[in-house]
């Protein structure tokens, strides 16, 4: 594509196709240093950047962050709107280096809740990227597993109602046709960064198969090294999906 850089370096994707990333622990590094936790999610943000940037070399395609979940409208009404100020920031300065390295940018989530300026940003940065196939970047923005699973049950009783669809019909193909992630492959590694070993509603059908890796790390302290590491040890796990090893 015209003005995408030469992707003579990309790796070839190998079994890991699909990274989904939970970034957490941006408050305790900014706690750590005596700072607002939103110095940490400015500090987070910067790290994103570099990480997608090193999607092509470690062979990863999709890349998927969790950047705002459904429960994090219980925080302060300063933490919220600063990380809607930053969102709507960041997509502003990182459009065309976006463009630039050939990222298609795509949003999941619950777009209704949000800042009608920020979602036509949201909207226009798919718009811009719709064109692009080096990485597929996708954001979950008011993003929680169960809610996009009632989204999509919704959705689908809709065309059942309609006589669309028939309840015969409704499999394991037919309701992720309805879910947010429509188009995406499903997740082969999920990482949560800040020593939590849980998965706070992330992806909830998606990564049903999915292999994990939390680490301690603070997401503002994760680097393109450590990111690296984690993709090679997945190249050594022994994925079985209900199978038996020969
Ligand atoms: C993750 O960092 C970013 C968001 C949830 C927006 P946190 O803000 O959860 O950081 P900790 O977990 O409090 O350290
Ligand atoms: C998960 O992190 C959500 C994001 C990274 C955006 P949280 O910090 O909100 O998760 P909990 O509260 O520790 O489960
Ligand atoms: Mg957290």
């Amino acid at each position: 594509m015209k003005g995408t850089i030469l992707a003579k370096e990309d790796k070839p994707a190998r079994s890991v196709n699909h990274v989904a990333i939970i970034m957490d622990g941006n408050g305790r590094w900014a706690q750590a240093r005596k700072k607002p936790r939103l110095f940490g999610h400015h500090a987070g943000a910067k790290r994103v950047r570099q990480i997608v940037r090193a999607c092509p070399e470690n062979g990863v395609k999709y890349l998927t962050i969790f950047a705002f979940s459904t429960e994090n409208w219980k925080r302060t009404q300063t933490e919220v709107s600063g990380l809607m100020l930053l969102f709507r920031r960041y997509i502003s300065k990182e459009t065309k280096a976006l463009i630039k390295h050939g990222v298609r940018v795509r949003f999941i989530g619950d777009r209704v809740r949000l800042d009608a300026k920020l979602v036509s940003l949201m909207d226009e940065l798919e718009q811009l990227t719709s064109g692009n196939d080096r990485v597929h970047m996708t954001v979950a923005l008011n993003y929680g597993g169960r809610d996009e699973v009632a989204r999509a049950t919704k959705r689908l009783a809709q065309e059942v109602a309609d006589g669309k669809l028939s309840p015969d019909d409704v499999d394991e193909e037919t309701l992720p046709r309805f879910l947010d992630t429509y188009v995406l492959p499903d997740p082969d590694l999920v990482i949560r960064t800040s020593g939590e070993a849980r998965i706070s509603n992330f992806l909830l059908w998606q990564s049903a198969y999915a292999e994990y890796e939390f680490i301690d790390t603070l997401w503002p302290d994760f680097t393109p090294e450590i990111f690296a590491n984690i993709i090679d040890g997945f190249g050594k796990r022994d994925r079985r999906f209900g199978g038996a090893k020969p």
